[in-house]
């Protein structure tokens, strides 16, 4: 199956990220978030844009996909 990401630069969303490029049923991983992973894997693909509040712009990107992890948010491990 092939996932989307959202939030693979926090806590949460960087678990999610690591399980999903060591399990073999997941193909592919769009992370899509306001900055970079910094990560680099033949299953990860990522899109960065300042604003996440308009994706229309990237909406044909998002197309394909069967599962979304929607990791963003406010930690509630506190700042
Ligand atoms: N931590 C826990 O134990 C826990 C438990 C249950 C549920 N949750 C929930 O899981 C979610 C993530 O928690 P976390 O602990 O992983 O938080 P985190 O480490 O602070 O990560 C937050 C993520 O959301 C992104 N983000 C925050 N505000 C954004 C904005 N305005 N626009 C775009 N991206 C934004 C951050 O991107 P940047 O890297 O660009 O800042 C980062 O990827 C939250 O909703 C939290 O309530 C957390």
């Amino acid at each position: 199956m092939k996932v989307i990401l959202f939030g693979a630069t926090g806590m949460v969303g960087q678990g999610v990220l690591r399980e999903c490029l060591l399990n073999s049923d997941v193909a592919g991983v769009l992370a899509v978030g306001r900055g970079s992973t910094g990560q680099s894997h033949t299953k990860l693909r990522e899109i960065v844009r300042a604003d996440l509040f308009d994706l229309s712009v990237i909406a044909a990107d998002l197309q394909g996909y069967d599962a979304c992890f929607f990791c963003l948010g406010v930690s509630s491990a506190g700042p």
